[in-house]
């Protein structure tokens, strides 16, 4: 991939990442595909919002529909439609999310599919092998990560699980290119060690000394510990991770949240946030966030928030998606997500203009003025 920093303002990053699929301008948003959609929508949506990146997950689709058959499709790219890139994450947080069904040892993950009970066990070639056939343009390794809080010696062991498998991960990954398989596809390593400085020192410098990756991401955050240990971390942890290469930081987060670690210097971010939130009607706008379930909006003919461009605000009302979402209407899902991924999207490129415009400063105390903070 080329990697080029076009601005900075404050810690804040403005960068272009250029892939096989797609030309990526940051701080990026990736909205989360699971399954090789982002749900509720389809390429088409994701193209008219102006999505260069999604996400896509290596456990998902190798359980279902299977790597091989997504691969006969052309890959994700072929199979869903999407012609930007896509990134995917390697299993390790689902290992995370799944704990009753999963168990790590120094080699790899155990998994319990909790599709039908089968057993799969996840190695760092194995995932890389998978995402070879998804033909994602940035692959995750494998990693093990923790709820927070946990015990020293369980950090310590993920710390040294992770690292060993970031070894494995980039030696097979070099010596598959030098035989033509994944030659266009990135590879990201991922630094863990719970809100502990000296673990995440550790991790970060460990990894990052490995060169041959592509960008380095910040994970096992946002897994329980306050909003203020994970700003913390991330501040600590930036300055160990290299200055040319681009920065995630996985699973994160609010709109705050995002403000926040851009300014703390990092450049791509992904969450089930907006989508998620927008099937339960929350919905985010410049003003914060508002529950279109209310009675209050019943008979609102306003848009969801007056100053969005998306196709959910330019064409309906508050009333209207109230009454979708009470009579359980799946449409109700899709404009909603509409309108929450737009959001996202569209607070990254106002971020990226403040950065260019060198008003991060500006930008940010507005952006917390404008929803009452
Ligand atoms: N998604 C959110 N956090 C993480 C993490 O730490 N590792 C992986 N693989 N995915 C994540
Ligand atoms: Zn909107």
């Amino acid at each position: 991939m080329e990697f080029k920093i076009d601005a900075t303002s404050k810690g804040a990053r403005a960068c272009t990442i250029k892939t096989a699929h797609s030309t990526i301008l940051t701080p990026v948003f990736m909205p989360v595909g699971t399954q090789g959609t982002v749900k509720a929508l389809d390429a088409n949506d994701m193209l008219e919002m102006g999505a260069k990146i999604i996400l896509g997950n290596t456990y998902h689709l190798y359980l279902r529909p299977g790597s091989k058959l997504i691969k006969k499709f052309g890959g994700l790219h072929g199979f869903s439609k999407f012609p930007n890139s896509f990134l995917t994450d390697s299993g390790g947080f689902q290992a995370f999310s799944l704990s009753d069904n999963s168990k790590p040892d120094e080699n790899g993950i155990m998994f319990k599919s909790h599709i039908d009970g089968s057993r799969h066990y996840f190695t760092p070639k194995s995932v890389l092998d998978t995402q070879y056939d998804l033909n994602s343009d940035i692959m995750m390794i494998l990693d093990d990560l923790v709820a927070l809080p946990n015990t020293k010696a369980r950090i310590a062991k993920s710390i040294e699980r992770t690292t060993k498998w970031a070894k494995e991960a980039i030696e097979y990954h070099m010596e598959q290119k030098a035989k033509g398989i994944g030659t266009k596809q990135n590879i990201f390593a991922i630094i863990q060690g719970g809100t502990d400085k000296e673990f995440r020192k550790m991790s970060a410098e460990q990894l990052c000394a490995l060169t041959d990756y592509d960008g380095f991401a910040i994970g096992g955050l946002s897994v329980g510990e306050p909003n203020q240990d994970m700003y913390d971390t991330v501040e600590w942890t930036t300055q160990f991770m290299p200055k040319d290469k681009p920065r995630y930081l996985m699973g994160v987060g609010t709109p705050e949240d995002l403000i926040e670690n851009i300014e703390r210097g990092v450049d791509m971010f992904d969450c089930v946030m907006p989508t998620r939130n927008a099937r339960n009607g929350t919905l985010f706008t410049s003003f914060g966030r508002l529950n279109i379930k209310k009675a209050e909006f019943k008979e609102d003919a306003s848009a969801i928030d007056e100053n969005c461009e998306c196709y959910t605000c330019k064409n309906f009302t508050r009333a209207y998606l109230n009454h979708l979402l009470r009579a359980g209407e799946i449409t109700y899902f899709r404009l909603a997500s509409i309108h929450n991924i737009h959001y996202y999207l569209d607070l990254m490129r106002q971020a990226r203009q403040a950065i260019l415009n060198d008003n991060w400063v500006e930008f940010k105390k507005e952006f917390y003025t404008k929803r009452g903070k």
